[in-house]
């Protein structure tokens, strides 16, 4: 295996050696759980529960919960730009049922989610690893890990297959929500072979929140958990609150890391969107565009060049920044570029960006390797004059990716 960052975690009461006999008050065996990702050549942990996670009293079928995503009905190859801010939240809606899918492959799903107060249902994505930005509001997360506590500019990862619920702490949450198949990973070049952060890297251990507190419930009261792999759902009814373990370890949890605590790259050149790269994943990257001093060489050209992203689909979700008093992008917006078609600086950007200093804008990027679909909720919030964006005369854009 690989670099495994971020590194080992334990909560509670553990024994002294994997796999023996460890009781609890009644003298009765707490059941043990191991979930691994990769087969067992992967990122695992080792729970132990009051109750066996096996013990189901009922399962009922029920329709997927955010619905799949169906495709767009204009399947046209341009460019777009979708204002997803249209959407407010559901007062009554949790963090599923509050999202909306916009972009979509064989390799992960790309969404927003809007939800507001009350504790969101109990739910278990085992289909795929799930990183939230949270753009607005906070709160906690609750799972079998424990309580990990999140607030605006978080990116929270939570693995695959942990049973979960999203807490908001009152103020409406506004996420962007990419699922995944494969885990999502930091990138080996920021690592050593013992999966330490290196120096070059723009983030290391300690910007790395982790659940600090287990709920630890006793709870014998029958409980429904939304159990989901890709279109296939299933309310599963335990015996009991899965919230019941008593002590875990091991490299696979849910985590935080906050998008202001990314260390930006810069030089006397612009520098290329690899340094902003911040998770790595089968058939993509995420990379974070943060408030930072701009390339300072003589006569440079701060802002991006014209670029033809010849394999890659790219995603750029606005959070916040100067684009901000630009007609054409809002944060909350999002564009895509898919490939096969180049895309750049707006008119009369580059010229300006000379001798400019600094930058402050705040943006996701996530760049798709396999294309891009675009899903039938995503034409609502489409700008179609986006493509004719470039065009001298425009109204101007003015990004730095
Ligand atoms: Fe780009």
């Amino acid at each position: 295996m690989g670099p495994m960052a971020p590194s080992y975690h334990r909560l509670g009461r553990l024994p002294s050696k994997r796999h023996v006999a460890f009781r609890g008050p009644d003298g009765e065996l707490y059941p043990e759980e191991l979930v691994g990702s990769e087969g067992f050549g992967g990122r695992y942990s080792l729970l132990h529960h009051r109750y066996a996670p096996t013990r189901v009293a009922e399962v009922r079928e029920t329709d997927p919960v955010p619905p799949s995503p169906s495709p767009a009905r204009h399947g046209a190859l341009r460019h777009h730009l979708l204002r997803t801010r249209h959407q407010g939240p559901d007062p009554a809606g949790d963090e599923i049922s509050g999202r909306r899918w916009l972009l979509y492959n064989d390799d992960l799903r790309i969404g927003v989610s809007d939800f507001g107060a009350g504790s969101g249902r109990l739910v278990r994505n085992g289909g795929a690893d799930e990183l939230h930005f949270v753009h607005a509001g906070g709160g906690r997360l609750e799972s079998v890990f424990g309580v990990l506590d999140y607030r605006a500019g978080d990116y929270v990862l939570v693995p695959k297959g942990t049973t979960h619920r999203w807490v908001p702490g009152g103020e409406p949450n506004r996420h962007l929500v990419l699922e995944a198949r494969g885990p999502f990973h930091l990138p080996g070049r920021y690592q050593n072979q013992e999966g330490q952060l290196l120096e070059h890297a723009p983030y290391w251990e300690r910007d790395f929140r982790r659940p600090q507190e287990l709920l630890s419930l006793d709870d014998p009261n029958p409980t429904d958990v939304l159990v989901r792999v890709d279109d296939r759902a299933a309310v599963y009814t335990l015996d009991h609150h899965p919230f019941d373990v008593v002590g875990w370890d091991g490299h696979l949890y849910p985590y935080a890391f906050s998008i202001h605590d990314f260390e930006p790259i810069s030089g006397r050149q612009h520098q290329p969107p690899p340094v902003h790269q911040t998770f790595e994943l089968d058939g993509a990257v995420v990379c974070s565009f943060c408030p930072r001093r701009l390339d300072d060489g003589p006569d440079v050209v701060t802002a991006p060049y014209n670029h033809a992203n010849l394999d890659s689909d790219e995603v750029l979700y606005y959070v916040s920044g100067s684009f901000f008093s630009r007609r054409g992008v809002e944060p909350g917006a999002l564009t895509f570029h898919p490939h096969g078609v180049p895309h750049g600086p707006a008119p009369g950007v580059a010229e300006r960006s000379i001798g400019r200093t600094h930058t402050d804008e705040l943006a996701v990027m996530v760049d798709a390797f396999r294309p891009l679909a675009m899903t039938s909720d995503s034409e609502a919030f489409d700008d179609p004059a986006y493509p004719m964006s470039w065009l001298p005369g425009a109204a101007a854009t003015e990004l730095t990716t």
